[in-house]
């Protein structure tokens, strides 16, 4: 199925390396601005109901869970340190004019 473009908000809006946490369909996506460049994945951790957006950027791309501080490369979804060991998914994201949109895609 094709999935629509959808605005989720604006660059201004998150400071970089901070997150911003949106709810789509229901579901809860966790927003970076890494260096300017803006990454969507999942916002709950996958391995417990940790909200992502309150974590911690590291290293310029990791997000680190607030709750047991595994970390997933918020590019790939990737997950980097123990006790993570489920990738996050990862979102499509686009950016006009300062504008950010998301295909909701799973
Ligand atoms: Fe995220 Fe355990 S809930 S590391």
């Amino acid at each position: 199925m094709e999935h629509e473009w959808i605005k989720v908000g604006n660059v201004a809006d998150i400071d970089e390396d901070d997150t911003h946490s949106v709810e789509i369909d229901g579901k809860q996506v966790c927003l970076y601005n890494l260096g300017g460049e803006i990454f969507a994945t999942d916002g709950t951790c996958t391995h417990g109901d940790a909200d992502l957006s309150l974590g911690m950027v590291v290293d310029s791309c990791l997000i680190e869970c607030p709750l047991h501080e595994g970390t997933f490369d918020i590019r790939s979804g990737r997950a980097v340190d123990a006790p993570c060991t489920e990738p996050l998914h990862c979102y499509p994201v686009k950016v006009e004019q300062g504008v950010i949109f998301l295909r909701p895609v799973h």
